[in-house]
């Protein structure tokens, strides 16, 4: 697989990269820890090196399950995690990033991510400044090697900005979900900043297999995931019927169409999420799929048909 640089870090990294919030378990149903190990070491063995995760994931668990998958090969591994909305005060910060590093068996984390800006759910809104420095700290410390934000609009990300090196954006983004178009991607890449697309397959809806009445189980946080739900579950539906015949054509999956759309534009990864080695190495071979100029414009238009119906919230969930 072809390495592209994350931001300015000097970090070389996969265009798909693996997600790995369904190995925390919590808000997610039928997750078993032996096969999102397995899920995480195929994705390796294909060609994946970077891997995301965040402290809120099942407490440490999915942090946990990452360690034990990469053990043996920590040292070509890119790792990502986060720190939540409730540990931004600097001392929060500094005892988050140990606890990381204790749950991740390593003594340095590649990128250390603000995971939703201050304020989020209520929490403090501790000054970006105050954050900011405790990240500028543990760089020099070498406890982490370069800075990330996600779920920050394009003021939260100039604000962050002045006061250390972010060399990444963390935002939902896929055919269904491009809010980040309209707002900081033009920033990210005035400033060589490298978007980092969460949900690139919409959670599941862009590999096809959820119909219009799907009823996820019990603790499964995606229904309450806007696409998923009326009114844009119907333009979501009928765009799905016009995207299937294009991957059929191809001789690739949906799935893999969704991805290879979100790797086409400039310093933009896919963080694809998977619960079993299948759909790991399913999504790590969308890293090859080259997709041509007028194919892009026909996605393109599939899309605006169900994004003309987004409103401002860019938050892909009601909660
Ligand atoms: N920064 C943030 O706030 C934030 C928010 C969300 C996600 N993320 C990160 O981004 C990662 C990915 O996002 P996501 O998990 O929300 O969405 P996603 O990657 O769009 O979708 C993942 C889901 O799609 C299905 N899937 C994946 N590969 C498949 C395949 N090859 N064939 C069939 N189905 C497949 C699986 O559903 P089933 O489980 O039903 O099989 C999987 O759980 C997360 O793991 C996390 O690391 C970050």
């Amino acid at each position: 697989m072809d390495m592209r640089s994350l931001g300015n870090s000097g970090i070389k990294i996969s265009p798909i990269l693996m997600g790995t919030w369904q190995a925390g378990k919590t808000m997610w149903s039928g997750i078993d820890d032996a096969e999102t190990q397995k899920a995480i070491r195929a994705a390796f063995d294909a060609g994946i090196n970077a891997f995301d995760t965040a402290e809120v994931y099942g407490n440490g668990h999915s942090e946990h399950i990452l360690a034990k998958a990469l053990t043996g090969v920590r040292d070509r591994a890119v790792i990502m995690t986060k720190v939540f909305s409730n540990h931004l005060k600097y001392d929060q910060v500094i005892k988050a990033c140990e606890r990381s590093l204790k749950n991740l068996q390593t003594d340095y984390i590649d990128l250390y991510q603000v995971h939703w800006p201050p304020g989020s759910f209520g929490h403090a809104a501790v000054p970006m400044q105050e954050t900011m420095q405790a990240f500028g700290d543990l760089i020099k410390q070498g406890k982490i090697r370069a800075i990330g934000v996600s779920n920050f609009n394009r003021q939260q990300l100039e604000a962050a900005s002045q006061f250390a090196a972010v060399v990444s954006l963390q935002s939902p983004y896929s055919l269904f979900w491009r809010h980040v178009e309209e707002d900081a991607a033009a920033f990210c890449r005035e400033n060589g900043m490298s978007l980092l697309a969460y949900s690139p397959m919409a959670q599941g809806l862009l590999t096809g297999k959820f119909g219009p009445n799907h009823r996820f189980e019990k603790g499964d946080h995606r229904s309450s995931n806007r696409l998923f739900n009326p009114p844009l579950s119907q333009h979501v539906q009928a765009a799905l019927s016009l995207l299937k015949p294009i991957a059929a054509a191809k001789g690739i999956s949906l799935g893999q169409l969704a991805l290879a759309w979100v790797i086409s534009h400039p310093d933009t990864f896919a963080i694809a999420g998977a619960r079993n080695p299948q759909q790991s190495l399913q999504n790590a071979a969308a890293a090859d799929i080259l997709l041509s100029a007028e194919e892009m414009q026909t996605l393109d238009q599939i899309s605006v048909s169900v994004t003309a119906h987004l409103d401002e919230n860019p938050v892909l969930w009601k909660w």
